[in-house]
C-alpha cells in the first residue's frame, strides 16, 4: 500500500494551501464579523482551478483526480471554512450534472461551474424535509415541453450568487402508489424562482445560506437529470459532497491543532508553558491521533471514489468520523486556551463556531450511520 501523494496531488495542496494562507487567511477574521461572503476571491479561486479540481478539463475543470481535490478542500478550510463549503457545495453540483447531464447541460451549466465563472447550488432540503429527505413537498407539473415548479428550500449554500440550482420536486400525482421525485436545473434569471435573505449563523459566517422558493417556475424538459430518479441522483451526489464536507473536516481540525500548539507554546502555567504539562500533553496527543485518523478515512473515501468502486459507506464513514472528532478537535483545542478561547480575539472561539454545523450539513451523523448500516447490512 503507497501512501505518498503524486506530484500532481502535491503540486494542488500546495497551491490551495499558499492560496489559503496568502489570500484567506488576513481576511477570514474580519469576513467572520462583517458576514460578508467573499465573492472576489471565490471568483479567484475559481481561477485558479479550485472550484473545479476533479472535472474534467473538457467540462471547465482542472482534471485532477478526487484525492487533489480532498486535499484543496483541507488545506481551503484551514484558512477558514466558509471557503471551503462553498467550493465544496459548487463541487457537489458540478458532479452531479457531470454524472447525470446531457451534453447540452454539461456544456451550459458544468463548464462555467467547473471553470469558476459560476457558482451553482443543491436544493434538496425543504422546510420539513431535512433528514427525511424523501419528505418533500416541492411539486413539478408538466405542462408541454416544461415542468412548473413550486415549493419552498430551505438553507441552501450559494443561493444569492448562484447561477443555477439543482432542484428536486414529486413528479408523482397525489394519489400514486409510490412517489416519484426528480431533478431540475433551474437558472437563477428563471421567473418565479424567489432568493430570500442570507441567513443569520452561528458560525461559517462568510458562506451564503438562503431560503429560495419557487412560484410557477417553468424549467424545460432538457433540464430534468435522470427522469424521476431524482432522488438517487441526489443521494449519488451527497456521497460525493460527503468527501468535500469530511475533507473540510479535517481542514478546520488542523486550524484548531495548530491553534492550540501555538498557544501551548506560548502561555505559562505552574512557572512551565502550557506544553510542558502532561494533562496538556495528553489533549495534544489524542487530538492529534483523531485528526490523523479523520484524514487517512478522508482520503482512502476519496481514493475508492478514484478506483471507481461503490464509496458510499467509505465517503459517510469519513464524514461521520472526521465531523464528530472536529467538534471534539475544537473544543480540546478551546479548553487548551481558557478563558481567553471564549473571547471573539482568539481565532478558536471562530473555529468553534464553524465547527458545530459540520456534524449537520450533507447528512448529519445520525444519517450517516443509517447510510453506513443499510450498505453493510444489505
Ligand atoms: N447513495 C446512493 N443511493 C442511496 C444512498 C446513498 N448514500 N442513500 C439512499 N440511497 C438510495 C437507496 O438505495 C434507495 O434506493 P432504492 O429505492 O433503489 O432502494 C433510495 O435511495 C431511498 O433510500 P431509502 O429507502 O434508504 O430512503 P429513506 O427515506 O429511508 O432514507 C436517507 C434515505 C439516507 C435517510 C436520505 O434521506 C438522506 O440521506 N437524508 C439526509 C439528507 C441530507 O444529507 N441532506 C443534506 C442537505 S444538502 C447540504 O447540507 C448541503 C450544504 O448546504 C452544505
Amino acid at each position: 500500500m503507497n501512501f505518498a501523494l503524486t506530484e500532481d496531488q502535491k503540486m494542488v495542496q500546495d497551491m490551495a494551501r499558499d492560496f489559503a494562507k496568502s489570500k484567506i487567511e488576513p481576511v477570514a477574521m474580519a469576513l467572520d464579523e462583517s458576514h460578508e461572503f467573499p465573492e472576489k476571491l471565490i471568483k479567484e479561486m475559481g481561477e485558479l482551478g479550485l472550484m473545479g479540481v476533479n472535472i474534467p478539463e473538457e467540462y471547465g475543470g482542472a482534471g485532477f483526480d478526487t484525492v487533489s481535490y480532498s486535499l484543496a478542500v483541507m488545506e481551503i478550510a484551514k484558512g477558514c471554512s466558509s471557503f471551503a463549503v462553498t467550493m465544496s457545495v459548487n463541487h457537489l453540483v458540478c458532479e452531479i450534472i457531470r454524472l447525470y447531464g446531457s451534453e447540452e447541460n454539461k456544456q451550459k451549466y458544468l463548464v462555467p461551474l467547473a471553470s469558476g465563472e459560476a457558482l451553482g447550488a443543491f436544493c434538496l432540503t425543504e422546510p420539513q424535509a431535512g433528514s427525511d429527505a424523501q419528505n418533500q413537498k416541492t411539486t413539478a407539473k408538466l405542462s408541454g415541453d416544461d415542468y412548473i415548479l413550486n415549493g419552498k428550500k430551505a438553507y441552501i449554500t450559494n443561493g444569492t450568487y448562484s447561477n443555477v440550482f439543482i432542484v428536486t420536486a414529486v413528479t408523482s400525482d397525489k394519489d400514486a402508489p409510490k412517489k416519484e421525485i426528480s431533478a431540475f436545473l433551474v437558472e437563477k434569471d428563471a421567473e418565479g424562482l424567489i432568493l430570500g435573505k442570507p441567513e443569520h449563523k452561528m458560525g461559517q459566517c462568510a458562506s451564503n445560506t438562503i431560503e429560495v422558493t419557487l412560484e410557477n417556475v417553468r424549467v424545460p424538459v432538457a433540464n430534468m437529470l435522470a427522469g424521476t430518479n431524482g432522488f438517487k441522483v441526489m443521494m449519488n451526489g451527497l456521497n460525493s459532497g460527503r468527501i468535500g464536507i469530511a475533507s473540510l473536516c479535517c481542514g478546520l481540525s488542523m486550524a484548531a491543532l495548530d491553534e492550540a500548539l501555538a498557544y501551548a507554546a506560548e502561555r505559562k502555567a505552574f512557572g512551565k508553558p502550557l506544553n510542558r504539562l502532561p494533562v496538556i500533553q495528553d489533549k495534544i496527543a489524542e487530538m492529534g491521533t483523531l485528526l490523523e485518523a479523520s484524514k487517512l478515512m478522508t482520503l482512502n473515501a476519496a481514493f475508492v471514489k478514484d478506483s471507481g468502486s461503490n464509496y458510499a459507506k467509505t465517503a459517510s464513514m469519513a464524514k461521520y468520523f472526521a465531523a464528530e472528532n472536529c467538534l471534539k478537535i475544537v473544543d480540546e483545542a478551546l479548553q487548551i486556551h481558557g478563558g481567553n478561547g471564549y473571547v471573539r480575539e482568539y481565532k478558536i472561539e471562530k473555529l468553534y463556531r464553524d465547527a458545530r454545523i459540520t456534524s449537520i450539513y450533507e447528512g448529519t451523523s445520525e444519517i450517516q450511520k443509517v447510510v453506513i448500516a443499510r450498505q453493510m447490512i444489505r
